[in-house]
């Protein structure tokens, strides 16, 4: 497994990392037991950055990565990333304040069972508050108090992503994109990479469909957010699919099959596209078996792809996608 450096946290982490969203709920039902098999697949074969959040489950997926990595005795060697914010209920730029936040962090300190978290992120906060002084102040406090070792965002636009960037000490953000969400390639990934901000590749395989296994008849369930979230009722819509209509989706995905022939599964040939960007710092699949878990991870072990596949990827994109994403994220 290569790695990459996240400059501002001063860590290399795994080109490839896990998504944890699914070991929380959100997905249809991942056992506990199933939970750490997919841990311990990822973490045994180099995985050394792990994703999760606060509300994923309530706790429980902060709580299982948690447990897993003590048990493991891998706290010096993985870079766990939580998120705060999404706790608020209303979910508004004042709820974002310096007791808050300490409330939130204290939770996630007690659910990762640790006494610093290596990486917190606002969990797609409102738009205000990437330009609220008071919020960054607070976290430089926590910072400066050592319950953080560092901090970023989670955002959902481009522009929310170059305000965040210009904060001095923003370590990472993260922001979907893959080949069904180009955007970002145009100015967040230079400017990340000119501040030495750390990257994170979110929703790599736009839920899935990026596989190029589902098809108009597939169905999800009900307490799957494909399901439950495909317009856009619960969250942004942009995290379902990457906010690429289902149809449309699992069409251009048919062509990104057929672009990755017999020999590349097509989770592995977007994965790689992802790596083929030398300003993006982890990717991180959420996958719901082993088997998911080692294919992406091979992914860093696969030869970039040439600049041939790189032009159809971008007329894929073009032809079907874009009109749908490119101007609301
Ligand atoms: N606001 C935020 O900050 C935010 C929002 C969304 C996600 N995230 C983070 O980003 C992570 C990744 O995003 P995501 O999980 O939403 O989407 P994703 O990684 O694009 O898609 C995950 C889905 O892709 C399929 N998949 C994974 N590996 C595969 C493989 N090797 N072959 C075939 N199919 C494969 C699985 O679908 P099936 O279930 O159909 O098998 C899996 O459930 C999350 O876990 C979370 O940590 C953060």
């Amino acid at each position: 497994m290569r790695t990459r450096p996240m400059p501002r946290v001063g860590h290399e982490v795994s080109e490839i990392g896990l998504g944890c969203w699914q070991i929380g709920g959100g997905w249809g039902t991942v056992t506990d037991d199933q939970a750490r098999q997919l841990l311990h697949v990822a973490l045994d074969a180099g995985v050394t950055f792990l994703d999760t959040a606060d509300v994923y489950g309530d706790g429980r997926s902060e709580r299982l990565v948690g447990s897993v990595v003590a048990e493991r005795g891998d706290h010096d060697r993985v870079l766990v990333a939580t998120k705060a914010g999404r706790r608020a209920d209303p979910h508004v730029p004042e709820a974002y304040h310096a007791e808050s936040l300490r409330g939130w962090v204290t939770r996630s300190l007690d659910n990762l069972g640790v006494e610093r978290i290596d990486l917190l992120q606002l969990h797609c906060p409102p738009t205000p508050v990437y330009d609220d002084d008071t919020v960054y102040d607070a976290l430089d406090a926590l910072v400066g108090e050592g319950l953080l070792a560092a901090y970023g965002v989670s955002v959902e636009t481009c522009d929310e992503a170059l305000t965040a960037i210009a904060r001095p000490h923003v370590a990472s953000v993260q922001i979907i994109v893959n080949a069904f969400r180009q955007k970002p390639l145009e100015q967040v990934l230079p400017a990340a990479a000119a501040a030495g901000v750390a990257v994170i590749a979110r929703v790599p395989l736009a839920s899935g469909l990026l596989s190029g296994r589902y098809d108009l008849d597939t169905t999800f369930a009900a307490d799957d957010h494909r399901t439950f979230n495909r317009h856009g009722d619960a969250f942004d819509v942009g995290e379902t699919f990457a906010g690429v209509p289902f149809e449309v989706g699992v069409q251009a995905a048919g062509e990104v099959a057929q672009l990755a022939g017999d020999d590349l599964p097509p989770a592995r040939l977007a994965l790689r596209w992802l790596l083929d960007q030398p300003e993006v710092t982890t990717v991180i699949p959420g996958a719901r078996s082993k088997d998911q878990v080692a294919g992406n991870v091979a992914a860093s072990a696969t030869p970039p792809l040439g600049a041939d596949t790189h032009r159809r990827l971008q007329a894929i994109y073009d032809t079907h996608v874009r009109g749908h994403v490119h101007h609301r994220w």
